[in-house]
C-alpha cells in the first residue's frame, strides 16, 4: 500500500505530466500555424509520450491501493519567438520535471517505499533522455542556422511513437 504522502506527491506528478502534454501540444499547434509540420509532428509525439508518463503513474497508484485524481491545470504558453525559443523552453521545462521526479524519489526514500523507488527508476532514466533530446535539437538548430530550419523540420518529421503498456489495470 502506498503512503498518503507519496500518493499525494504522485497525484501532483500526474498533473505535472498532463501539463507537460498540454504544453507540448500547444507547441505543436504553434509549429503547425507556422507551416513547420515536422516540428509540429515531433511535438505531437512528445505530447503522446507525456500522456503515457501520466497514465503510467495513474495506473500505478491503483496497483498500490491508492487512487488517482485529475486536477485543474494551468493554461500552457501559446506563443513563441522561434523554433529555438520553443526548444529552450522545452529544455527548461524538462529540467523542472527532473527535479520533481527526484523529489518523488526522495519522498519514497523517507517513506521506505522500495517498490516505488524501483518503479520511479524508469522516470529517472527517461528524464536523462528528455533533457538530452531537447538539447540535441537546440544544437541542431544552432548548427543549421536560420536557413537550415527547413532541413531540421524534415528530419523531425521522421520521429515515431511506439506505445507500450503503461501499466497493469489499463482501461
Ligand atoms: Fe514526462
Ligand atoms: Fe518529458
Amino acid at each position: 500500500m502506498i503512503s498518503k504522502k507519496l500518493e499525494e506527491a504522485v497525484n501532483a506528478q500526474i498533473q505535472a505530466e498532463m501539463y507537460s502534454a498540454n504544453l507540448y501540444l500547444s507547441m505543436s499547434a504553434y509549429f503547425r500555424s507556422k507551416g513547420l509540420d515536422g516540428f509540429a509532428h515531433w511535438m505531437y509525439i512528445q505530447y503522446q509520450e507525456e500522456m503515457f508518463h501520466a497514465m503510467k503513474f495513474f495506473n500505478y497508484l491503483f496497483s498500490r491501493g491508492g487512487r488517482a485524481e485529475i486536477r485543474e491545470m494551468e493554461k500552457p504558453a501559446t506563443d513563441f519567438d522561434s523554433p529555438r525559443d520553443v526548444y529552450e523552453k522545452a529544455l527548461k521545462h524538462e529540467q523542472l520535471v527532473t527535479s520533481l521526479i527526484n523529489n518523488l524519489h526522495e519522498i519514497a526514500i523517507e517513506e521506505n517505499d522500495y517498490a516505488f523507488q524501483a518503479f520511479n527508476q524508469w522516470y529517472i532514466d527517461e528524464q536523462v533522455e528528455e533533457e538530452e533530446s531537447a538539447q540535441g535539437i537546440i544544437d541542431k538548430l544552432d548548427l543549421a542556422g536560420e536557413g537550415g530550419i527547413y532541413w531540421v523540420d524534415k528530419e523531425l518529421a521522421a520521429r515515431t511513437f511506439t506505445p507500450t503498456n503503461p501499466g497493469e489495470g489499463e482501461v
